[in-house]
């Protein structure tokens, strides 16, 4: 049986120094919140019933914002230190067997591998309890760990509270601990707030537990910058930029061709298919997911659509919220706004936009479009410079075009409208009624033709 671990996310704090109207953990890197990264980090390991999320600053937005159902919250009103916001859970915390592991939700890069060798340590030897540490170059900012005589951690020092050596220790506390649930409960309420900040803190769990007789052991990692906690800008946008290198690689690896991968940007959550290929200044956003071999064009923004295989998206074209079948060539230049169904093989060209419209495998619109609030048929095919008036300044409404059916350039349809199967409609109409299948209907002023209008007036002159 694998021992339980209950995860405590501590997001409590202000975040002063990111200078913003938003909760600290709520910025995003990678795609997603910050505290979202940390979550889903543990749902890896352990059910939702089992991560509790320590809010105090502006706690409905952040209760609002994780998108993982079944996420426990505890409320902390008032920050009195890292020690504390775990102590305020201590009711319903206490209860649950295992490990309880803490974390910070403002640490998105940490792996879930990283944390579950963590937990892996823990479970092979018997101590009351593991710490992430790392050896830094410059520590400064960070708690320092000394050893005891057996190489296990006897204390954690903070910078404030550090004499000279020990500031010159480069082992440093990552604030990332895998205790044993029952001895850090049994010896919680042993914190004092005898220090600078006058705070309880976390890290003196381990000098208590050492005092009281239990080993606690340190793991380290090889790179300190995995457990890099955000705190301004600055470092929000340097950990943006190790979350899409990591996501790119990840991706590359699993036979996509990212062409220019550093102009690229792939959201964390996004699955894209083998061989296919993603060209430069691509942006794949959300929940987006591509099959093989497809093609994103240069500097195309695709968010929350899902693509079948081969599909190809032409370079500056948009697709949003929309399912696109096998085989769908879109774009250049076009715009799918969203809740489109764009069936297999269809083409949506150049200047063409799209809004919760279905197109029927085959059909065409190529150029220069607006096809909004439409059901249009298979293989049919939408010419350039046509409009569906979906708007009449108070409601939307729907147009209809069945399959087959073939409308003229600079067509105007009138919402909402019915274009039957296998009808015409001629080039520059404007069409208000229904078209019955197989018909054709014009909807234009007559053509007057003058001979030899035009040499008489050059003649006068
Ligand atoms: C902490 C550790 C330090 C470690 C460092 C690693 C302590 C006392 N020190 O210092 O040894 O090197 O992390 O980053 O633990 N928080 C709450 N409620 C509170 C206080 C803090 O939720 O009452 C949250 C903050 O929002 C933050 C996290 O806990 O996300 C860490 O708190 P912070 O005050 O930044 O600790 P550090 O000074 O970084
Ligand atoms: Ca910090």
């Amino acid at each position: 049986m694998k021992t339980p671990v209950t995860v405590v996310i501590l997001a409590a704090g202000l975040g002063t120094r990111m200078k913003s109207r938003k909760a600290k953990v709520l910025h995003r890197a990678g795609g997603k919140s910050l505290v979202q990264h940390v979550v889903d980090t543990a749902v890896t390991f352990t059910p939702p019933e089992r991560i509790f999320l320590v809010l105090g600053h502006q706690s409905e937005d952040v209760r609002r914002a994780i998108a993982t159902p079944g996420v426990q919250f505890i409320e902390q009103p008032e920050q009195k230190g890292t020690g504390h916001a775990v102590m305020v859970g201590r009711d319903r915390l206490a209860a649950l067997d295992g490990y309880l592991m803490v974390l910070y939700g403002d640490c998105p890069l940490l792996r879930p591998e990283t944390l579950q060798r963590l937990i892996a340590t823990q479970a092979a030897g018997r101590a009351a309890g593991t710490l992430l540490t790392a050896d830094m170059d410059d520590p400064t900012g960070y708690g320092r760990v000394l050893h005891d005589a057996r190489g296990g951690v006897a204390e954690i020092v903070e910078q404030k509270a550090a004499t000279p050596e020990q500031l010159a220790i480069r082992e440093a506390n990552m604030g990332i601990y895998c205790f044993r649930a029952d001895l850090f409960w049994q010896h919680v309420g042993e914190l004092r707030t005898h220090n600078p900040a006058h705070e309880y803190y976390l890290t003196d769990m381990a000098a208590i537990l050492h005092r009281a007789g239990h080993s606690v052991e340190a793991m380290r990692i090889d790179d300190a910058r995995e457990a890099l906690g955000i705190n301004d800008r600055l470092q929000l946008a340097e950990v943006d930029r190790l979350l899409r290198e990591r996501k790119l690689r990840e991706i590359m690896l699993a036979g996509v061709t990212i062409e220019k991968p550093e102009t690229v940007t792939i959201d964390a959550d996004v699955e894209i298919g083998m061989d296919t290929v993603i060209e430069p200044f691509a942006q794949i956003l959300g929940r987006t997911r591509i099959g093989e071999n497809c093609r994103i064009g240069a500097a195309a923004i695709v968010s929350n659509s899902e693509l079948a295989d081969d599909v190809e998206i032409g370079p500056f074209t948009i697709v949003n919220a929309s399912r696109l079948e096998r085989g769908v060539q879109a774009g250049p230049f076009a715009r799918l706004r969203m809740d489109n169904h764009v069936e297999a093989g269809a083409h949506v060209g150049n200047f063409v936009e799209l809004k919760k419209t279905h197109m029927g495998p085959g059909a065409k619109a190529n150029h220069l479009a607006y096809l909004g609030d439409s059901q249009i048929g298979a293989r049919s095919n939408i010419g350039a410079g046509t409009i569906f008036c979906n708007y009449d300044g108070v409601r939307k409404h729907q147009t209809t075009i069945g399959e087959g059916a073939f409308v003229g350039s600079n067509s105007t349809l009138v919402a909402p409208i019915e274009v039957g199967e296998g009808a015409y409609v001629g080039a520059g109409s404007v069409i208000t009624n229904l078209v019955p299948p197989d018909a054709l209907a014009v909807g234009r002023a007559h053509q007057v033709v003058k001979e030899g209008w035009a040499k008489k007036r050059r003649e006068r002159k």
